[in-house]
């Protein structure tokens, strides 16, 4: 996949490029989407879309597109990258105005960014062996609801768990575990799916409503949570992280400890399943 589309026009990648004056890049005044494609197919593209929307309505930023337009630009995109599996990745900025100022402008168009990357099914190997977490105190700002490009504390949190020989850095505020640094928390504990209630503080995953809409729909035991300590996450039966790049990935490891018996549980099997069956609807 080697095509991206940049305010208005195709071109390929490499040549892709936006103004140093872009608002999105000295700012950060932007925000973005990334949607899984299966076979083709965009997974959930109008909670995607719908989420970008909201995103955009939080910076008040003026949709470039609205939905059927988004629609259209995202077949479109994901034809000329030759379709099967992609993880589109979209991003719309404030703008690039003609001097760098704080205060937001208000006659500029936004940028519209979108390009697509190979993405690979979750390797079987991999799975079987779970990832490493570690839990790390969340320096972040406090609208992570926002699906926004200020990913700092975010990049830096995952370097740290790679630094720990880890994967994923599950970010924990105020005694409460929230998210990862690319991703939702499930745990099962004492039988239960639990996984923290949205707040402002956690992005409402794609990924995490559709797991709990198989909890649902399967009649699982399962809660949103106010509270999720991180001793009651080392402590839990499984842990899961959820995201449309990684789907539902189990943890085996948290903090340098096996979780449960360390390896994938039965339940993380038993919704992978269900997950995969409705993985093309
Ligand atoms: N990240 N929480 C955060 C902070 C995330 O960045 C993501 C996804 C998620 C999971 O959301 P979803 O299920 O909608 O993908 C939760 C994307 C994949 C990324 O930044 O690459």
């Amino acid at each position: 996949p080697d095509t991206a589309w940049v305010n208005g026009r195709f071109l390929p990648l490499a040549d892709a490029s936006v103004s140093v004056l872009d608002r999105g890049f000295l700012f950060s005044d932007s925000v973005y989407e990334v949607i899984p494609v299966y076979a083709g197919t965009p997974f959930r593209m109008d909670d995607h879309l719908q989420r970008l929307a909201r995103s955009l309505d939080a910076l008040g930023i003026a949709d470039p597109h609205g939905i059927d337009g988004w629609r259209a630009l995202l077949a479109e995109l994901v034809e000329v990258n030759g379709g099967g599996d992609l993880a589109i990745y979209l991003q719309v900025t404030r703008g690039a105005p003609s001097r760098r100022d704080h205060r937001i402008p208000h006659d500029v168009e936004p940028t519209v960014v979108a390009f697509c990357q190979t993405r690979a099914a979750p390797d079987p190997e991999a799975l079987a062996a779970g990832l490493a977490a570690i839990t790390t105190d969340d320096t972040r700002w406090r609208d992570c609801h926002i699906k926004s490009t200020s990913l700092l504390a975010n990049v830096l949190a995952a370097d740290a768990a790679r630094a720990e020989g880890a994967t994923e850095a599950i970010l924990v505020r105020d005694g409460a575990v929230l998210e990862g640094t690319s991703s939702n928390v499930f745990a099962v504990i004492d039988g239960r799916l639990v996984t923290p209630a949205l707040r402002p503080t956690i992005l409402p995953g794609i990924t995490r409503g559709v797991v709990l809409g198989i909890a649902r729909a399967q009649a699982l035991d399962h809660a949103e949570v106010d509270t999720l300590t991180p001793e009651a996450l080392r402590a839990a039966e499984e842990v899961w992280i959820t995201s449309s790049t990684r789907e539902i990935f189990p943890v085996t490891r948290l903090d340098g400890a096996s979780v449960g018996d360390g390896v994938p549980g039965p339940l993380w099997t038993r919704v992978r399943g269900w997950l995969q069956a409705g993985l093309h609807d």
